[in-house]
This record gives structure tokens, C-alpha cells and sequence, in this order.
């Protein structure tokens, strides 16, 4: 695909992971991630597994439909080929037929979400960290290779003492008990041939799926295979992007592709209505968006996925609303980082045209610039609820995705993994004090 195919994907990333925000300089650090330092090896490399946000490693499909919703679309593939991130999204028809094999086909009686008729997706790289490394076969998309970089540099070993945990990022946990099993396995696996407890580390919404699976968890079996939990930048109180997602779309800059189309795939992963603000947890009062003609509570979600003309979503979103909203503590070491010091949308305005126009005008608080800061400090509510101590380190200026990239996070993960496990409360990322 040459160069076009190089920036499409590139693009691609800025709009996806539910996470991303417009500035050049993330671009930049997708494109030409920023080489790891070389440091000093350390002789403490304990096991880690990786768990990466929503969008965060690849998936592949083999397809043979019954019908297409284009005639150039393929209808049948011999081999398993890229679904996420497949370049084919790039064209304007290419992105109807990616959509027709990425959706997912609710069912309200049974509750499941099943693929789109005739194709198999399938996660490639479980237990290896290639496929949240670089999101695209051209490795042109970094996403945790920086990290893993970084800590290949210090003396770990990829797909041996650092290895990535993807997984089917369009179900939410409650259709994804086989994943969970594998995780337990490969803790357990990992443990046994390296004598020691293992550390996990989320990113985003994969921070929900860390909790989600240690709260399953006996506190016994978390005291014997887990030595703590790095959680980065997750929105424990949801996101309130994920409304104007669902609303209108986003497609976050990448201008081939409308928000409203963009809208169609959205609104077809569960994991969306999973990262819908907590009832309980925002001031009931507080309107996230609002319209000429109504004013959107956490109260009011069922008329919004009516009047968006999206019920399913409703159904989506009863399903998952309570697999992590009680913020049950995880019940091992935790620290928890993330951005701040950034305006971040925190209520969407819009006019007569909504659902089907971008809001025009916005309210900020603070936060990552993706999600807010209240939203990420939640895991305050830990301290004391536990018995293992909970690390809170926030880093002033540092946006969302960048959490993966910066090093001040990397040189701060690598002192926790070497046991200095007392953090600072700030950090500055806008200084340079190297
Ligand atoms: C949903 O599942 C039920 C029970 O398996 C089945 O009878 C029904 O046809 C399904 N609905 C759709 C739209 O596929
Ligand atoms: C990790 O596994 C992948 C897939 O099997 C392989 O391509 C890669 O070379 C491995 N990396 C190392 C350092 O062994
Ligand atoms: C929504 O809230 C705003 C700000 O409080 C208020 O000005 C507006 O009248 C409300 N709109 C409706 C439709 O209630
Ligand atoms: C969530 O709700 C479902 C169905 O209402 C219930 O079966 C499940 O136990 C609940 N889970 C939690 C963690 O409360």
C-alpha cells in the first residue's frame, strides 16, 4: 500500500482505542515510536503480562458469507486475513464491507453477541507480545512497543518474562469467560516456571478487564500468583466520550471516514456500552449530553439509546452495566497512574440535528484530554479497603494514549518492577528534568 497505506493506518490509530485525541505529537510517537533509552540491565525482571485497551491488538478473520453488502466486497477467504487493523477501512466501499465483517449480531433473547453470518474472528499472538506491539502487519502502528522495547533493554525476555494477554476486545468480560481462563492459565504458567508472583498491567478499558478478573479471583489465589497490579490511565467511572460515540460517532481526524459511518461499527461492540458513566458514582445531576429538546442523566439512558434510535444498545448496556461499576477493590498491590491537567470533555452539547451531527460546543473539567480525572481517580476509593497498599501517581500534562509511550511512565514502571514500589504522587511530564 506504500505510503497512503502508511498514513492511513496511522490515522486509523488516532481514531481508535477510544482514546485518542488530535495532537500531532501522538501521531508522531504512533509513527516513529520513541526508541527505549539504553539502560542499565537490572537483575530483577519478575514475570508481567500486558492487557491492552479497547482496539489494542490485532484480530484476524476468515470469512465465507452467505451475503455481501457490496458486490466488491470478498465473500469468501481461504486463509485468515488482518480484520483489525485491515486497511481495506481506508476505501470508501472497503470500509462497508470491514464493517460488515468486524460488526457484531446482538440477540436480545439470548443476550449474546455472535460475528456477522460466516465469519470467524480469531486473536492471534495470546501469550506472545507481537500483537499489541504493532497493530498492522507492516509494524507501522506501535502501540506498546515502546514499552516492551524498554523493557527488553532492561533484561526481559519477549513472549518469556513479558508477554501481552489480547483478546476479543468488541465482548465485554460476561462473553468472554474463555479469555478469562486463559489469563488464569498463563498467571499460573508463568508463576510455576519462574518461582515468583506475576504483575499485571492494563491499559484503559483493559484495566476494567484486570479487575473484572481478579474479582473473580479467590483473595488466596491472588496471594500466591499475583505481586501487583500497574493500572494505566483506566476510566474507572466510565467515559463519557463513549456517549458522543455512540451518539454521533467519531472518527477523531481520520477524515475518509465519516463520523456518522464510523458510528455503524461503534455502536456494534458491547464493550462501548460497558464504558457508559456509572449511575451511583456521577452526581445524578450531571448532564452529559444535552440537546434543544433534552438533558442526558445517567438516569436517562434508556430514552437516550431510544432517541439515538439505538435500543440494542440499551440491552448492551444492562448486560454490562455491573460487571466492574462497584469498584471492588482488586485485592492486590495496585498503582494506579494516569493524566491529568488537560481540558477533557465532559458534557456534549448539541443542536437540532442531534444524533446525526458532531456536538457544538463542549463543557471541560479536567483530565487526560480523553477521560477526566474524576472518572480516573477513583481508585482512591481502595485506599484502606484493602489490605495490600494502593499507589496513586498522577502525571500533570500527559495525555491518554501517551501513558504507553512516555518515559517518565516506562523509567516508572521499571522502579516497580525492581521493587522501589513507593511512587510520587505527581509527576510533570511538561518539564524536562532528565
Ligand atoms: C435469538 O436467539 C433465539 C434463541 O436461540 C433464536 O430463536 C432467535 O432466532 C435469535 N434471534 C435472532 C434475531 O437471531
Ligand atoms: C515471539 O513470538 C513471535 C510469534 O511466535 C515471534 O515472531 C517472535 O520472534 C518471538 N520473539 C522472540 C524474541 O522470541
Ligand atoms: C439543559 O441544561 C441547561 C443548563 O442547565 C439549561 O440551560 C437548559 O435549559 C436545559 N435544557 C433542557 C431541554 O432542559
Ligand atoms: C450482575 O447482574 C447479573 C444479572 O442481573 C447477575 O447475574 C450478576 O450476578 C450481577 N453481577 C454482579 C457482579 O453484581
Amino acid at each position: 500500500m506504500g505510503s497512503a497505506g502508511h498514513l492511513s493506518s496511522v490515522l486509523l490509530l488516532a481514531f481508535l482505542l477510544g482514546l485518542h485525541h488530535s495532537s500531532g505529537f501522538w501521531i508522531v510517537n504512533v509513527v516513529f515510536p520513541p526508541p527505549a533509552k539504553p539502560k542499565v540491565p537490572s537483575n530483577s525482571t519478575p514475570p508481567l503480562i500486558i492487557v491492552p485497551g479497547n482496539l489494542g491488538n490485532r484480530l484476524e478473520a476468515k470469512i465465507d458469507k452467505p451475503t455481501l453488502v457490496h458486490w466488491l466486497c470478498y465473500k469468501k477467504t481461504e486463509k485468515w486475513f488482518p480484520l483489525w487493523i485491515d486497511l481495506n477501512m481506508f476505501i470508501p466501499i472497503g470500509v462497508d464491507c470491514w464493517i460488515d465483517n468486524i460488526r457484531l449480531a446482538y440477540n436480545r433473547t439470548t443476550r449474546r453477541s455472535s460475528n456477522s453470518p460466516g465469519v470467524q474472528v480469531r486473536v492471534p499472538g495470546f501469550g506472545q507480545t507481537y500483537s499489541i506491539e504493532y497493530l498492522d502487519y507492516n509494524r507501522l502502528a506501535g502501540y506498546f512497543y515502546t514499552m516492551v522495547e524498554h523493557l527488553v533493554n532492561v533484561g526481559y525476555i519477549r513472549n518469556e518474562t513479558v508477554r501481552g494477554a489480547p483478546y476479543d476486545w468488541r465482548l465485554a468480560p460476561n462473553e468472554n469467560a474463555e479469555y478469562l481462563a486463559k489469563l488464569q492459565n498463563l498467571v499460573e504458567e508463568m508463576y510455576n516456571q519462574y518461582q515468583e508472583p506475576v504483575y499485571l498491567l492494563g491499559h484503559s478499558m483493559g484495566c476494567h478487564y484486570v479487575l473484572y478478573f481478579l474479582n473473580q479471583q479467590s483473595q488466596a489465589w491472588k496471594d500466591k500468583y499475583i505481586r501487583g497490579f500497574i493500572s494505566l490511565g483506566a476510566p474507572w467511572g466510565g467515559a463519557v466520550k463513549v456517549l458522543r460515540v455512540l451518539a454521533s460517532g467519531v472518527n477523531d481526524g481520520l477524515s475518509m471516514i465519516s463520523n456518522l459511518k464510523i458510528r455503524e461499527e461503534q455502536r456494534m461492540v458491547t464493550t462501548n456500552a460497558w464504558m457508559l458513566p456509572v449511575e451511583g458514582i456521577w452526581p445524578s445531576d450531571h448532564v452529559f449530553i444535552s440537546t434543544p429538546t433534552f438533558n442526558y442523566t445517567t438516569k436517562d439512558y434508556q430514552r437516550f439509546f431510544k432517541d439515538i434510535d439505538n435500543e440494542e444498545g440499551w440491552y448492551m448496556w444492562e448486560d454490562t452495566k455491573n460487571l466492574t461499576s462497584d469498584l471492588h477493590p482488586p485485592g492486590v498491590e495496585v498503582w494506579c497512574m494516569y493524566g491529568m491537567g488537560l481540558p477533557t470533555a465532559v458534557t456534549n452539547i448539541y443542536d437540532e440535528v442531534f444524533p446525526n451531527g458532531d456536538p457544538v460546543d463542549f463543557v471541560y473539567a479536567d483530565g487526560d484530554g480523553t477521560v477526566d480525572r474524576f472518572s480516573m481517580s477513583l481508585c482512591k476509593r481502595w485506599v484502606g479497603k484493602q489490605e495490600k497498599p494502593v499507589h496513586i501517581t498522577e502525571f500533570r500534562g500527559l495525555f491518554h494514549l501517551d501513558m504507553v509511550f512516555h518515559e517518565k511512565v516506562l523509567d516508572q514502571i521499571q522502579d516497580i518492577l525492581e521493587g522501589k514500589s513507593d511512587t510520587p504522587t505527581e509527576v510533570d511530564v511538561r518539564t524536562d528534568t532528565e
